[in-house]
């Protein structure tokens, strides 16, 4: 999604918005541009593709002498990938970036084309620089609130106004900003990652906060216009990702990364075991988030309520924001998010706080709106995640589930050896770190799938769940169609999609309903289907598998398959030769609905 950062201070403003850009990179985008502001003049500078582009673009001018600017990286939402619909965008006195979506925009137009206003983009935010000039008032604040005041929708602008030489100014609504400060300098940016280097003090502007920035000072305004203090948080970002260390993409970095990340997860919560939440006052779980975030919730639904009791509703947040929902007096909401950014999650967060539920967030960043705005938050310990798609992420969400359920089902009574159940959790990230280790046959198998056009994977129960992850994780770095279904549902019409050697790839760990899920097999076989089964040591003398994974308890079970379904999409994709980090059209960090 959309990325934006800007400078103002002494040093050269082009250096440091170019680094910010890049560090937003994670976040997606289809084009890019700078704005340099000096002495009332304002150099608009754009390109569209990667930013090496606009970086070869600002070689062959002179823009070192800037040390005002602004950035944006762009994610297409608002008119086609163009240099015109790139940002900066700016009418009259108003030059500004923008991440999100205003949502009233036809309305705003139309207003404004009947007093004859012609537009060059096809964007919202040229609306927007068009009635931040309109309603241009010597006091830039108040232009800011009567605008403001217009638009629906969702926006972090960051904004110059060519008569004010030495300011920018920042507004935000459901979008994140974070706002760093230095000494003689200050910046902001769509989160810390692009100004970190600089500074480890920040301030998180809030919902429609304004911030009025000089190099010197920065002021903060309610929505009243009223002068407020900001908390500055010091912050210092965990040692930063050292590249690829080697592999030759990202994501197989991040597949391997897991089984240290695990270990570190599972000891920050196993150490204090008994201060995990206590879930027994509650009647109904709510699982609410988008993606693969969301099919960790499928893997939650089935260890709640196989292993604790616990009825589970699991609800993607794009629709749980909008539908009716029936809350019990005992409902608990739970967030799961890498990024802790989704836009959709973040929506759904506040509707469940609305309505006074409790909620309880899973996330990976820590100074992340949802990480602020849920009651309470459990932390995973993965580390910066740069791939788009995400895979270590996925298993210490799924690992907080696991060890969720396990303490409710403890507090519950349901389980009572939980020194047994303990030491498996421990052995895993090695048992882990094995699994990865059959790379090799992953490999062969995956040169069997690459040539496929549809690929179909089937698992009953928690086995269902873990095929939702596997499916996505291919169809989106692969770009080969591929869907999930429950085993039993195929011949509810989808097996007429079943040709010769059409692949179709089983999850089978569940004991007592593996024999249905082989019947399943055999229907698909029956009918040309090329089947490829994934087992458990306990069941391997029962499915005759291609890949075996240890057995442990129904706790941590998918943690060891799903990483085989990580490596078999990676290795597909790479005989595909596909943008394996950053698949066409995705973005890491999904800020607009
Ligand atoms: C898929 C993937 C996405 C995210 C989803 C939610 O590999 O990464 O489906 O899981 O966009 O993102 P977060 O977890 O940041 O809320």
């Amino acid at each position: 999604m959309c990325g934006i950062v800007g400078y103002i201070g002494k040093k050269d403003a082009k250096e440091i918005l170019i680094k910010g850009l890049k560090k937003l990179e994670y976040r997606g985008y289809d084009s890019a541009g700078i704005a340099f502001f000096k002495n009332q003049k304002v150099e608009m500078i754009k390109s569209v593709g990667k930013i090496s582009k606009l970086e070869d673009k600002l070689q062959k001018g002179d823009f070192s002498n800037y040390n005002i600017g602004i950035a944006h990286t762009r994610w297409a939402t608002h008119g086609k990938v163009t240099l015109e619909n790139a940002h900066p965008h700016q009418v009259g006195e108003i030059t500004l970036v923008h991440n999100g979506i205003i949502e009233n925009i036809e309305s705003l137009k139309n207003d404004l084309e009947k007093e004859r206003a012609t537009f060059y983009s096809q964007t919202d935010t040229e609306i927007v620089a068009y009635l931040l000039n309109k309603y241009l008032e010597p006091d830039f604040l108040k232009t800011i609130q009567k605008v403001t005041k217009l638009l629906k929708g969702s926006y972090a602008l960051g904004i110059i106004v060519k008569s004010e030489d030495s300011t920018l100014y920042v507004v935000k609504k459901d979008s994140p900003v974070v706002i760093g400060l230095g000494e003689d300098e200050n910046f902001f940016a769509s989160d810390i990652s692009a100004i970190h280097e600089y500074t480890n003090d920040f301030m998180f502007l809030d919902e429609e906060e304004i911030a009025k920035i000089t190099k010197d000072s920065v002021e903060v305004y309610n929505k009243n216009l009223e002068m407020i203090s900001k908390k500055v948080q010091t912050i210092q970002l965990e040692q930063e990702s050292l590249g690829k260390q080697g592999f030759p993409h990202y994501m197989l970095k991040e597949i391997y990364e897991q089984p240290i990340v695990l270990e570190k997860t599972l000891n920050k919560y196993m150490d204090k075991f008994s201060e995990l939440p206590d879930l027994t006052t509650y009647q109904e779980i709510h699982i609410v988030a988008c993606g693969s975030a969301m099919y960790v919730g499928m893997i939650g639904k089935y260890l709640f309520e196989e292993n604790a009791s616990l009825k589970t509703i699991v609800t993607v947040a794009s629709e749980y924001r909008y539908e009716k929902t029936i809350y019990n007096n005992e409902t608990l909401v739970i967030l799961v998010s890498q990024s802790g950014e989704t836009a959709d999650t973040i929506a759904a967060l506040r509707k469940a706080k609305e309505n006074g539920q409790t909620t309880l967030a899973i996330v990976n960043v820590k100074s992340s709106t949802i990480a602020k705005e849920a009651d309470q938050v459990l932390f995973i310990e993965a580390g910066e995640e740069v791939a788009v798609a995400t895979t270590k992420a996925y298993t210490l969400q799924v690992a907080m589930f696991a060890l969720l359920s396990l303490k409710l089902a403890y507090d519950k009574k349901l389980i009572m050896d939980i020194d047994s159940y303990l030491k498996d959790f421990k052995e895993i990230p090695n048992l882990l770190k094995k699994v990865i280790e059959q790379e090799d046959d992953i490999k062969t198998l995956a040169i069997e799938l690459a040539k496929s056009k549809d690929i179909f994977f089937i698992g009953r129960k928690i086995d269902y769940a873990i095929c939702l992850e596997g499916s996505l994780k291919l169809k989106e770095i692969s770009y080969i169609h591929s869907e999930a279904y429950q085993a039993g549902e195929l011949k509810h019409g989808t097996i007429s999609l079943i040709e010769k050697d059409t692949p179709v790839i089983a999850i089978i760990t569940d004991r007592e309903i593996a024999p249905k899920s082989i019947s399943n097999v055999e229907e698909v076989e029956s009918r040309g289907a090329k089947s490829i089964m994934i087992t458990t040591e306990k069941l391997k003398e029962l499915v005759d598998a291609s890949l075996v994974v240890p057995s442990v308890c129904q706790f941590l079970q998918p943690l060891l398959v799903v990483p085989i379904l990580q490596l078999l999409a990676y290795h597909v994709a790479v005989l595909k030769n596909c943008d394996i980090d950053k698949p066409r059209n995705l973005a890491k960090s999904v800020t607009v609905e």
